[in-house]
């Protein structure tokens, strides 16, 4: 993965996303007017044991408030959960009736929604509805449509009750890190404790990386989603416990940088949707866990890089051009929120880079814009996003304690030194909380919530300032009160120097749900050299300490440790340098 994108040029991508392939069409056919609606059932997804139906209703008749779509299955079809409907099954007759946001249906109007189901044997179409009691068009291809009969009178608009609030999707809750223990991934924990004094830190809750389709079913032997799921359940007990997944694979996978290059080349967007998110999402869905609270963090990097990356910078690569050009990022995240979302007890957190990536206006706005389309179409709805996460798996610092964007020298503001470069913020929390606010100024919910990944961005140790710097020059002061010693701000691999952050915690401040430990501490960003491995990933010169950097660093040093091994293998002297740096001090 890569992290650090400091080019100030920018410019935003919209790709138009494109549907599923439909295995059942049923035309519109709005030239027919006595058919009082018509309805388009969509499989979008089939896999072996279950798939995903995207519904739309035309509504030909009189404008409507509240609607009911009704249909039955020949087989054994069962709808396990639906979105922006309430879908609901009895024996073979499947109900699904408006949410309180989308109960309006203008005469011409059309609606869409979703839901996952579960078979065996054929999962044949149904081929009847009805709507509000009336037969809709459906032709199932024969491209004959079936007499609706008579159109009935609509008759008086049944009150659909007072609105609720959308913003808080039905069984959520607001901050799903509240009043919550988090999972201690037994894997990550007992690497932990083998180090020296590692079983100081081994009982925090770090997330669990969905790295590779593999990674569902555990490799190597290890844990798989339902091992951890299950492992989840019994540190849980009686009391609320949130384990958090790390959805990465997108196709073309860390498109600016080369340590996280994934298994999917940059056209397989099917093979993400059908191996990777449907195998995931029907794990989630399994009643067994419906007691956790799952909070997933959306494709790092992923985003961020079609903005700021593909294209018009001087950090632009050719990997992130095709990714913006085929869409199969937006279209990847896209579903991904929506299937994942419209589990009642998963809270998707979509990744956002980090300040010294976004902070400037020509990054942010962009950024800002770029979230609220991906997370508008293809299905997903602002109501599928919990919140957002900065600082994934990267290093800085949560508050500066002593820089302030504000703060001048000698009547110079310091965000023209050589350290900010003229960015909007110094430190995680206050660009999160500024996004925050924009975000939601934007049409994203009012309850967002972020994150701040907090695992190596602690930097303490002998290095650590205690006091502001000198007044000297805005260089000097800044320099020597910033606690972020990196050599710049882009540098993101195995940091000389760093220590683990603030412990994970819940609602620490103003618009934060939580201080995560997204990156396992220890766990590397990239082989300092090159390592053959069957994972897809490359030989990124950014975790090369000898490297002199790139555009995306402005040509520094990389600041990275020697000998470290592939992103996400074990480092163990990484381990013991952030265990020694660590801010707050372990103790
Ligand atoms: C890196 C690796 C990935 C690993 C993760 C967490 O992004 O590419 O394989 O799971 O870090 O350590």
């Amino acid at each position: 993965m890569s992290r650090s994108r400091t080019a100030i040029l920018a410019a935003l991508a919209l790709v138009a996303g494109a549907s599923g392939t439909a295995l059942a069409v049923v035309p519109g056919s709005s030239g027919i007017a006595a058919i009082p609606c018509t309805v388009d059932y969509k499989v979008q997804n089939q896999w072996d044991s279950g798939f995903t139906t995207n519904v739309t209703i035309t509504n030909n008749s009189a404008a409507k408030t509240s609607w009911s779509l009704k249909w039955s299955y020949a087989g054994n079809q069962r709808v396990t959960n639906g979105w922006n409907a309430k879908v609901t099954q009895s024996g073979t007759a499947v109900t699904a009736a408006n949410e309180s946001y989308n109960g309006a249906l203008a005469t011409g109007g059309s609606v869409s929604f979703g839901f996952q189901g579960s078979y065996s044997g054929s999962n044949a179409l149904p081929t009847a509805f009805t709507l509000d009691g009336v037969a809709c068009n459906v032709d199932n291809g024969s491209g004959t449509p079936t007499d609706p009969g008579t159109p009935t009178d609509p008759g008086t608009p049944t009150d659909p009750g007072t609105p609720t609030d959308p913003g808080t999707p039905s069984g959520k809750v607001d901050n799903p890190f509240v009043g919550a223990k988090g999972y201690v991934n037994p894997e990550w924990s007992a690497h932990a404790a083998a180090e020296p004094g590692g079983s100081k830190v081994a009982n925090q809750s770090t997330a669990v990386w969905l790295d590779r389709i593999a990674a569902i079913n555990g490799v190597n032997g290890g844990m798989g989603l339902r091992a951890h799921l299950d492992e989840a359940v019994k540190q849980k007990g009686s009391g609320q416990l949130v384990i958090q997944l790390v959805i990465y694979d997108l196709p073309g996978r860390d498109c600016a940088a080369l340590a996280s290059n994934g298994e999917l080349g940059p056209t397989e967007i099917d093979k993400y949707k059908s191996q990777y998110i449907d195998p995931i999402a029907s794990i989630l869905s399994d009643s067994k866990y419906a007691g956790l609270r799952i909070a997933t963090v959306i494709e790092p990097d992923s985003l961020p890089n079609l903005v700021t990356n593909a294209g018009g910078t001087a950090g632009s690569t050719d990997a992130c051009a095709t990714m913006k050009a085929n869409g199969n990022y937006e279209k990847g995240v896209s579903y991904a929120l929506d299937k994942l979302g419209a589990i009642s007890n998963v809270y998707n957190y979509i990744d956002a880079g980090h300040h010294a990536w976004l902070g400037w206006d020509s990054n942010f706005d962009p950024t800002v814009q770029e979230f609220y389309k991906v997370a508008t179409t293809n299905g997903a709805s602002v109501n599928d996003v919990t919140g957002f996460i900065v600082n994934t798996a990267n290093y800085g610092a949560t508050t500066e304690p002593y820089v302030k964007i504000t703060d001048s020298v000698n009547g110079q503001t310091v965000r023209q030194s050589k350290w900010i470069d003229w960015n909007w913020y110094v430190d995680e929390q206050s660009f999160a909380q500024a996004l925050r606010t924009k975000l939601v100024s934007v049409g994203f919910n009012s309850g967002l919530g972020m994150l701040v990944d907090t695992s190596r961005n602690g930097w303490g140790g002998s290095a650590r300032p205690t006091a502001a710097g000198p007044t000297t020059s805005v260089d000097a002061y800044v320099d020597g009160g910033r606690i972020d010693r990196r050599i710049h701000a882009g540098n993101w691999c195995n940091q000389s120097g760093a220590g683990l952050g603030e412990r994970p915690r819940s609602a620490p401040a103003t618009g934060i749900d939580a201080y995560v430990w997204v990156k396992p501490p220890g766990e590397s960003d990239g082989a300092s050299s090159a390592i053959a491995n069957d994972e897809g990933k490359g030989f990124d010169r950014m975790c090369d300490p000898t490297y002199g950097g790139n555009a995306r660093n402005g040509n520094n040093p990389s600041g990275a440790l020697p000998n470290s091994p592939l992103a996400g293998k074990w480092f163990s002297a990484q381990f013991q340098q952030l265990l020694q740096n660590a801010y707050p001090a372990v103790s």
